[in-house]
């Protein structure tokens, strides 16, 4: 299991995360179709990877498609297939996602997004294994395993007849659901960690320790976006601190500086001790407060050596490294100014920046970010590519 983790990144130590990591162990080798559903940003397309990885399809193809990025006009012959003069625009025989993927996996991803024409032909598909190009009539066989993933509640698509009854139960057979982050806070700090480090890393600049008081806080946000929010948060308040450890006050600027933010904190984690109290009771708070910072130090010590050692496992850094950058956390200073150097627009970085803008206020969203801009997801989905913008 500790493998799972190390190799595929998902990062957690809840039993929420455990329980997900011992399904994908469960499942991986058989050809099973599996949904995989939690709300947007909580590591869906992480545990598909994770899956097919592990199957023993994993040197044959592995074919994303996201459902709800494909107009519905033409997603049937994206995943099927067409022949040539089937529909104007079809120039000559082309083969479909599933063809594509044959032996292989594909990820539907949004599969709650489907057309229900393209539902009723995806059960054929699950039932006889068997895809009809768009304009013939003889079917094909492919072996392929279906992975989907959903961040809507199916359920509710199907009482309300968007989704068809029959394709849910097939889906549902065996499913793996990925819990909020909100729902399994212990694994905050250790995520947060991590993001920290790799964002350094990535970018050639020094580690900054999260400060205790600073972690409390995360751990007590809503995260409606969970890891792909947290990550992303994580990454604006390294930029915007400007000492060489996050403190809480940069949290709270920021959270100032972006709305929707402050209500997601449950309460206040500077730990009035009340005055009321007599002497003795004030000086046992005092003491267990000191021990609680104290565990905290720990903990953060402990979250650092675990996410080297996962750089190490990942040979991002190997081990004569280590010792250094321990050290080097605790001494080196930020250098102060921009941590970035300052240049000319053009048009493009503006344009990315726009972009990346946009899916931070939503979330990571693409439907919604598509939609503030007022372009196509197809149109968004280009962009991404183009400026090479994970997400
Ligand atoms: N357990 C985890 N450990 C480390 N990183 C994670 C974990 N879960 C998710 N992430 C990271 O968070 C981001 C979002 O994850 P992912 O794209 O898998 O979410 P998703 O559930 O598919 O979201 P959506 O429904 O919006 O497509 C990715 O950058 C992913 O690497
Ligand atoms: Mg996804």
């Amino acid at each position: 299991m500790l493998d799972i983790e190390q190799k595929y990144g998902i990062i957690g130590k809840s039993d929420a995360v455990k329980e997900v990591l011992s399904s994908i162990e469960q499942v991986a080798g058989s050809d099973i179709s599996i949904l995989i559903s939690g709300e947007s940003g909580t590591g869906k397309e992480l545990v598909a990877q994770a899956i097919h990885r592990l199957s023993t399809r994993k040197n044959r193809p592995y074919i994303v498609v996201n459902c709800g990025a494909i107009p519905s006009g033409t997603i049937e012959s994206e995943l099927f297939g067409h022949r040539k003069g089937s529909f104007t625009g079809a120039v000559e025989d082309r083969k479909g996602f599933f063809e594509a993927a044959d032996q292989g996996t594909i990820f539907l991803d949004e599969i709650g997004e489907l057309p229900p024409e393209t539902q009723v032909k995806l059960l054929r598909v699950l039932e006889s294994g068997d895809i009809i190009r768009v304009g013939e009539s003889l079917p094909k066989k492919v072996n392929v395993r279906i992975l989907a993933a959903t961040n809507r509640d199916l359920k509710q698509s199907v009482m309300e007849g968007q989704f068809r009854k029959d394709l849910y139960y097939r889906l549902k057979t065996i499913s793996i659901h990925v819990p909020a982050l909100r729902d399994r806070r212990e694994d905050i700090p250790m995520l947060a960690e991590y993001f920290m480090m790799e964002y350094a890393d990535r970018n050639n600049l020094h580690y900054k320790p999260i400060a205790p008081a600073s972690l409390k806080i995360l751990e007590n946000m809503n995260w409606q976006g969970n890891i792909r929010e947290l990550k992303n948060f994580i990454q604006s308040v390294y930029v915007l601190e400007n000492t060489h450890i996050i403190q809480p006050e940069t949290l709270k600027e920021y959270m100032r500086k972006h709305s929707g933010y402050l209500e997601g904190i449950k309460y206040d984690t500077r730990f009035p001790v009340p005055m009321d109290r007599d002497v003795e009771k004030m000086e046992r708070e005092l003491v267990l407060r000191q021990l609680f910072l104290l565990r905290q130090d720990v903990d953060e010590i402990k979250n650092m050596l675990r996410a080297n050692y996962r750089l190490l496992e990942k040979g991002q850094v190997s081990l004569s490294e280590i010792p250094d950058r321990l050290e080097k956390y605790e001494k080196t200073p930020v250098p102060s100014g921009e941590v970035f150097p300052a240049h000319d627009k053009t048009i493009s970085d503006m344009e990315k920046e726009l972009i990346e803008q946009t899916l931070e206020k939503y979330h990571g969203s693409k439907r919604k970010t598509a939609r503030a801009l007022k372009i196509s997801e197809r149109t968004l989905y280009r962009k991404l590519k183009e400026y090479d913008i994970q997400i």
